[in-house]
């Protein structure tokens, strides 16, 4: 069989560790995976997958440039194959707002008009404050964000939102799907 790949954008580094996390789970249900960042996917070949899962985190309101011109190039591949999408973002933390929460389920849904790839499956994971990763300005603004969020604003720390169990589940059910899938 031919193995399933992952294929993630990422700005600070969290997309990558969901990826990985998927990777894992797909692995021990016995499939071969190949997990590339979307910045180095430029000559893969989609046709050599039997399935693809593919992520990628929302800042300032839209997914990464390269990711979404690489899912739109492969557009074709992509629907003639299993396939499952996840978004990484900090919006849907907003239980208590509806608005930014369905502002975060319309970016999925307008990502999925300018690429022409609609997958069977896709979910909303919540991301990372990487206060390490930022640079002086974007760590006081994503600061800023935090408090009016009612979010963690210790910018010494970083803090992981992302329920891992879920993720898990996401990538177990999605080995269920390609293996019903096989002939
Ligand atoms: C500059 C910046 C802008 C962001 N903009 C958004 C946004 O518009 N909506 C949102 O829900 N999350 C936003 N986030 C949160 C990211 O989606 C979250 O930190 C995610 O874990 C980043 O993933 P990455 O490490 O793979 O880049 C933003 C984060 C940063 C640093």
């Amino acid at each position: 069989m031919k193995p399933i790949l992952i294929v993630y954008g990422t700005i600070e580094g969290h997309t990558r560790k969901v990826s990985n996390c998927i990777a894992k789970v797909l692995k021990e249900e016995g499939f071969r995976v190949e997990v590339i960042d979307s910045d180095k996917a430029e000559s893969v070949e989609f046709d050599r997958y039997s399935a693809i899962v593919a992520g990628a985190p929302i800042h300032v309101s839209r997914f990464p440039k390269k990711f979404t011109e690489l899912i739109a190039r492969n557009a074709h591949s992509l629907a003639s194959r299993p396939t499952a999408f996840f978004s990484v973002c900090l919006g849907i933390l907003q239980k208590d707002e509806p608005e930014t929460q369905q502002a975060e389920r319309d970016f999925v849904s307008n990502f999925f008009a300018v690429t022409g790839w609609q997958p069977e499956k896709w979910t909303i994971f919540s991301g990372a404050l990487m206060y390490s990763k930022y640079g002086w300005l974007k760590k006081r603004v994503m600061r800023m964000i935090a408090r009016k969020a009612g979010q963690k604003t210790d910018i010494d720390h970083d803090y992981d939102f992302t329920d891992w169990s879920e993720v898990r589940k996401f990538a177990y059910d999605f080995g269920q799907t390609v293996q019903r899938s096989l002939p």
